[in-house]
């Protein structure tokens, strides 16, 4: 697993940076809630923090950072709120195109984009397309996203390739396995910070969590701030990681 150094910053000891690092942004119906406001208002505050603090963590130096935006459970909600999220998603891409262009950070989408409206699905491919000659840290979207879903797609794929004779089933193992998922190529989670005080996955990147260390704070998505982040990594960085071993 490969561990990297936090870029040096003047008069701090230098820290274990996380290769990949997970954030399931949670709570921004109660930020909104606490306002008096209607759960859009929170979804877009939510969405402009994401921007930051993405930014951020590309200064950092972090490689990889995936992003829970939707879950594939998430189209449970009130069709206003999934009609209302789809087109803030909409707005975000769109700016995403001209603000992480400048920025170095290639986006990729992870989940099935099937079901989203064809705008939004175009835009993504325009999004994936023309950030993918970016050399910096790769931003992985989980839109439609479940753990559950992607390891059974997986697992079709597989399927699919022994039917074609691609493959035998003595070919499975545990890092050919990783190379059907959508994260192919990029390594396991080390870190993944959950706020808003819910303390689990919510079908987040089950494979990909095996030995991550896990970050719950008490403060909502909206609130979640550039020194909450430096504190999640200072909590990493405190963190023996043992992987089975002494
Ligand atoms: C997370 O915030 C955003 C999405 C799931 C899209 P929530 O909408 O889950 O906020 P809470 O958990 O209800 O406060
Ligand atoms: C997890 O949050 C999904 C995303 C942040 C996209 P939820 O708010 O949907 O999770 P639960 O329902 O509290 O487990
Ligand atoms: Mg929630």
């Amino acid at each position: 697993m490969a561990l990297f150094k936090m870029k040096e910053e003047k008069g701090e000891a230098p820290r274990i940076l996380p290769a990949h690092v997970g954030i399931i942004m949670d709570g921004n119906g109660r930020w909104a809630k606490k306002r008096h406001q209607p759960r859009s208002a929170g979804h877009r505050a939510g969405a402009q923090n994401f921007r930051g603090i993405t930014r951020y963590c590309a200064g950092l130096g972090i490689q990889y950072l995936t992003i829970y935006a939707f879950s594939t459970e998430n189209w449970a909600r009130p069709a206003e709120e999934v009609g209302g999220l789809m087109r803030l998603f909409k707005d975000y891409l769109e700016e995403a195109l001209r603000d992480f262009m400048d920025e170095n950070i290639r986006v990729r989408f992870i989940g099935d984009p099937s079901a989203f409206p064809p705008e939004l699905q175009a835009l993504m491919r325009r999004v994936e397309e023309e950030s993918s000659v970016k050399t910096g840290m790769v931003l992985n979207l989980a839109m439609n996203y479940g753990g559950r879903a992607e390891l059974v797609r997986a697992a079709r794929a597989f399927a699919e390739d022994v039917r074609a004779g691609r493959r035998g089933p003595a070919d499975m193992e545990e890092s050919l396995f990783s190379d059907y998922l959508y994260t192919a190529g990029q390594p396991d989670l080390d870190l993944l910070i959950r706020p808003s005080g819910e303390q689990r996955l919510s079908n987040f990147l089950l494979w990909q969590c095996a030995y991550a260390e896990f970050v719950f704070f008490d403060i909502l998505w909206p609130d979640f701030t550039r020194a909450d982040m430096d504190r999640a990594l200072q909590i990493y960085a405190s963190r023996q990681r043992r992987f089975g071993g002494v």
